[in-house]
């Protein structure tokens, strides 16, 4: 039997990763509803205010399959971040990263602080090997969120995602323990690669 993974609180210096409760389920709507996760995330267009209850009700559970960690900032919601178990097992451990920023706290480094206390909880107390992390191509902001946290720069892999019923070109990065967690090269030096990736790309997100 696969046991179920706890959700620890994470301290950062400005953000605190905890798990979700009810005062969350009116911001994740708020979020849901927002034109920008909408677009780079598969989360359903129609979207009730029961729709995120339910959500909320789910994820806040210790589950098998994934971690889900609402993350705080001066007191309020600010975003989501998920740790999927990708497979792995005897010290080759995966996780896949998944996240969004509540749109008001957007572009204050949440997500690049997050995203380093998920990979620290990762290789450290779940011992994985792996983390991994994809995008529809042309997500700039969410790779900038892990390029900070040592990511290497993407791939771009045709058709990796279904984005609502259509395969989507995806980018993907694979960050392993005992990589450097700082970038791997000047955030301008990646832009330019990505946007020649966006540039080559058949279907771009
Ligand atoms: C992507 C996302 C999670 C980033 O969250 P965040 O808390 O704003 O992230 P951070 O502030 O830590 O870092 C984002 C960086 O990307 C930059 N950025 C955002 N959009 C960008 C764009 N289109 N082009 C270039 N840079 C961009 C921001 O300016 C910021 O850089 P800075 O810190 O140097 O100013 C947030 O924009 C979001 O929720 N988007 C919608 C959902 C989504 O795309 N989720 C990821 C699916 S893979």
């Amino acid at each position: 039997m696969t046991a179920t993974l706890a959700i620890p609180t994470l301290h950062g210096p400005t953000v605190t990763l905890r798990p979700h409760t009810a005062a969350d389920i009116e911001p994740v709507l708020e979020r849901a509803v927002d034109a920008a996760c909408r677009r780079w995330t598969v989360v359903p267009l129609e979207y009730t205010r029961e729709m995120a209850r339910e959500y909320v009700e789910e994820i806040s559970r210790e589950r098998e399959s994934e971690v889900s960690w609402a993350i705080e900032r001066e007191g309020r919601y600010a975003g989501t971040i998920d740790l999927r178990v990708r497979g792995g097992a005897q010290g080759h451990g995966a996780g896949g990263l998944g996240f969004a920023t509540h749109q008001d706290a957007r572009g204050r480094g949440v997500m690049s602080e997050a995203v380093g206390l998920v990979v620290d909880h990762a290789f450290g107390h779940l011992g994985y090997e792996l983390v991994q992390w994809e995008a529809n191509v042309g997500n700039y902001g969410s790779y900038k969120a892990v390029w900070r946290n040592g990511f290497p720069l993407p791939v771009a892999v045709p058709a990796l995602l279904d984005h609502r019923g259509v395969m989507t070109d995806g980018w993907h990065s694979t960050l392993w323990r005992g990589d450097p967690r700082e970038p791997v090269v000047p955030w301008d030096d990646a832009y330019a690669v990505l946007r020649r990736q966006v540039s080559a790309a058949r279907r771009p997100g």
